[in-house]
């Protein structure tokens, strides 16, 4: 899909003319309506054909204009603006599109809100046809517009979206594709496949040096599967003569996670492809931030496993070392997620001091019975750049919300037999004690750990969500890496 600025109106298939309820249309509005399609909204407005609710929707059919179709949205009440209103709107566009196989659209938007609004429409227009025979002859939408002046602010907003738009359709095709052709061994080709396009050094890691390196945590969850696990640095380094990382983006990639011995249940166990999400996401900003030529140097960390059921697995009870030489049991085999994150922290820490790190993971179911399928919890050991990601989830457009890492967590996180176990019984407060055991694999780096368990998946798809990856975190690692760019 191919976005684009004008001021003038193009020939299109579509023009949606976003109104808010009981206001008339606006100035810039008429202008690039011209007087006869002006005329014929303002009827329907006056009839109360339309009248501007948050995602109403009226077809016009002009008898001038370039525009086949003029569609009308409703954006709600100007002073009751919904949450996240204009990304919904922009999937419902988008899925208005589909609808009417649309191949051009355009909407007339202030620069402002031309990113949400194609955030929405991005989100919404994404289709995983891989494994679909029969939807390939569907029409492929191919252009939507923006008809605002083109001035630095529009360029920028429409450069940010371009950018995100083609990640975030590379992210939800890695978290889409099932674990049959996706493994630990096929995910590094993909990352190879990225560094080479975008020319960035990838060292791969695989279980040999892995086991020189000390990563025993990480080991021991993919000790039960056919393909071995792997640890992936990637480095983006343009315009910088910095000897250390300003950031460095770390994500779980767990390409199946059955549980392990502690196996999954059916109704828990279905979708569990995701848990490479964060992984997916890292590579996704990568690619943005190599798109957008950012300066600075930046660090990528993928520490890859399958967490699986076999004789080899790991037992509950099992005790293993981990790369800071801290001993951990293993008391459940399904909190597997902080046993690879912990290696890959401590590992980037001491070997790359980078002076920050995010790390990304879809690491506990709880998280959304804490905040929902809509906001990812983030918590951290520095406020700073607890404060950075906020701003950036902010730019994005994302919704996140900070669990309290309090030290109580972090203390009720060590053994009885050794110095951690992985869960803990009777805590409850499941998001903030995987953070917590993150923790202690952290020294003095600031950090911040997202927990996109609630929101990597979308199993009820919504206007701009489709069913299954969403994404999550992506377009908020792009803006803090912007923030971290020299
Ligand atoms: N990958 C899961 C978390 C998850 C669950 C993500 C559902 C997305 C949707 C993670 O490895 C896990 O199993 N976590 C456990 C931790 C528990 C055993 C301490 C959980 O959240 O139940
Ligand atoms: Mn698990
Ligand atoms: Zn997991």
């Amino acid at each position: 899909m191919k976005l684009l600025l004008s001021h003038k109106t193009p020939k299109v298939d579509l023009l949606f003319v976003l109104i808010h309820e009981g206001e008339p249309l606006g100035k810039e509005q008429k202008k690039h309506l011209g007087s006869e399609s002006t005329k014929l909204i303002e009827k329907h407005l006056k009839a109360k054909d339309f009248e501007g609710g948050h995602g109403e929707m009226l077809q016009l059919f002009p008898n001038s204009g370039s525009a086949k179709k003029i569609i009308l949205l409703g954006r709600g009440k100007k002073n009751k603006p919904k949450i996240s209103a204009l990304e919904q709107l922009g999937g419902m566009a988008a899925g208005a599109s589909k609808k009417y196989k649309a191949k051009s659209a355009a909407v007339i938007l202030e620069a402002e809100e031309a990113h949400a609004f194609g955030s929405g429409f991005a989100l919404g227009n994404y289709e995983f046809k891989k494994y679909k025979k029969e939807d390939k002859k569907a029409v492929n939408f191919e252009s939507l517009t923006f008809l605002s002046e083109a001035n630095k602010s529009s360029r920028s907003a429409l450069q940010a979206l371009e950018l995100f738009a083609e990640s975030s359709s590379y992210v939800r095709n890695l978290v889409n594709t099932p674990t049959g052709d996706l493994n630990t061994v096929t995910l590094t080709e993909e990352a190879q496949a990225l560094a080479k396009k975008w020319k960035l050094k990838l060292t791969v890691f695989d279980e040999k040096d892995l086991k020189k390196l000390g990563c025993g945590s990480l080991l021991s969850v993919g000790r039960g599967a056919e393909f071995p696990p792997r640890l992936l640095v990637l480095e983006y380094k343009h315009k910088s003569k910095a000897k250390h990382p300003n950031l460095a983006f770390v994500g779980k990639g767990i390409v199946f996670d059955t549980g392990g011995l502690n196996i999954k249940p059916t109704g828990y166990i279905e979708t569990m492809k995701q848990d490479m999400a964060g992984a997916a996401t890292v590579l996704g900003t990568f690619q943005a931030i190599a798109a957008a030529k950012l300066t600075g140097y930046f660090l990528g960390v993928m520490p890859l496993a399958e967490n699986a059921v076999s004789e080899k697995a790991t037992h509950p009870g099992d005790v293993v070392t981990s790369y800071t030489g801290k001993t951990i049991e293993v008391n459940n085999t399904d909190a597997e997620g902080r046993l690879i994150l912990c290696d890959a922290l401590a590992y980037t820490e001491d070997k790359w001091k980078p002076h920050a790190m995010v790390d990304i993971a879809t690491l506990t179911g709880a998280v959304s019975v804490a905040l929902g399928y809509n906001i990812t919890g983030i918590m951290g050991n520095d406020h700073k750049l607890l404060n950075e990601l906020k701003d950036a989830a902010k730019v994005s457009g994302e919704r996140v919300w900070e669990l309290p890492l309090d030290d109580d967590f972090v203390e009720l996180c060590k053994g009885s037999f050794t110095d951690l176990q992985n869960a803990t019984d009777g805590v409850r407060a499941g998001s903030i004690m995987g953070g917590a055991f993150l923790k202690h694999f952290v020294k003095t780096t600031p950090w911040v750990h997202i927990d996109i368990g609630g929101t990597a998946w979308a199993e009820k798809p919504s206007s701009s969500t489709k069913h299954g990856a969403t994404s999550a975190g992506l377009r908020t690692l792009i803006e803090l890496g912007k923030m971290f760019s020299d």
